[in-house]
């Protein structure tokens, strides 16, 4: 199995556990729960990538991947001073590159599923990629591109099991973390 087989097989029952727990479409449904959902990833995105971008030094790959300043700038397009010190979940431990790109792999994979989000917040609230959706559409009409980059970068690596390890674990424990942040304190779905 290559890296990237490995990681979608290992974090599948977290995905599907995130995914039925976001609740997304009640939640985008009104600004109000748009503008809150964004500010949670905007707290998540303030811890997670500067931690992610130290682990893994290599700035080249990530900075097209780094989605902080759209999500400020979406917030600011819905009223919220993003830099009004929102609140964010602890910051994760990442011991090097490869705990590093299995964190990296849930966010960035969060662009595929994302789009059709992305798709639907902006046909409901009137916004496009350049306003208010920003976090959303991410790569545009390039997300396919970008994600078979990320999986051609990851199959590169030179992973043996230890090194595999450290990534499943990491990913594993980022949709964790990702899920009691964007869904702590809201009601248990039905
Ligand atoms: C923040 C929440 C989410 C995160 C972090 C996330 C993460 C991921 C990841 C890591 C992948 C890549 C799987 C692979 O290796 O192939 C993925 C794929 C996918 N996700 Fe999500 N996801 C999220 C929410 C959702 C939601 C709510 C939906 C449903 C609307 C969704 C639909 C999908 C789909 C359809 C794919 C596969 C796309 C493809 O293979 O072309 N995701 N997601």
């Amino acid at each position: 199995m290559s890296l990237h087989q490995h990681l979608r097989a290992a974090t599948a029952a977290a995905h599907q556990d995130l995914e039925r727990s976001l609740d997304w479409e009640a939640r985008v449904a009104t600004l109000a729960g748009y503008r809150d959902l964004l500010a949670r990833f905007r707290g998540f995105h303030g811890v997670y990538e500067p931690a992610i971008g130290a682990a893994l030094a290599d700035e080249a790959f990530f900075a097209p991947r780094r989605r902080l300043a759209r999500l400020d700038a979406d917030l600011s397009d819905l009223g919220l001073d993003a830099r009004l010190d929102l609140p964010g979940p602890p910051a994760p431990r990442l011991d090097g590159p490869d705990a590093a790109i299995g964190a990296l792999y849930v966010l960035e994979g969060s662009t595929l599923g994302g789009q059709m989000i992305g798709r639907r917040i902006a046909a409901l609230h009137g916004f496009d990629a350049a306003t208010g959706c920003r976090y959303y559409l991410a790569h545009g009409n390039r997300t396919g591109a970008m994600w078979s980059a990320f999986r051609t970068h990851l199959d590169s690596l030179a992973a043996g099991p230890d090194a595999e390890a450290a990534a499943v674990a990491a990913a594993n424990a980022t949709f964790e973390a990702l899920r009691l942040w964007l869904c702590r304190d809201l009601p248990a779905p039905a």
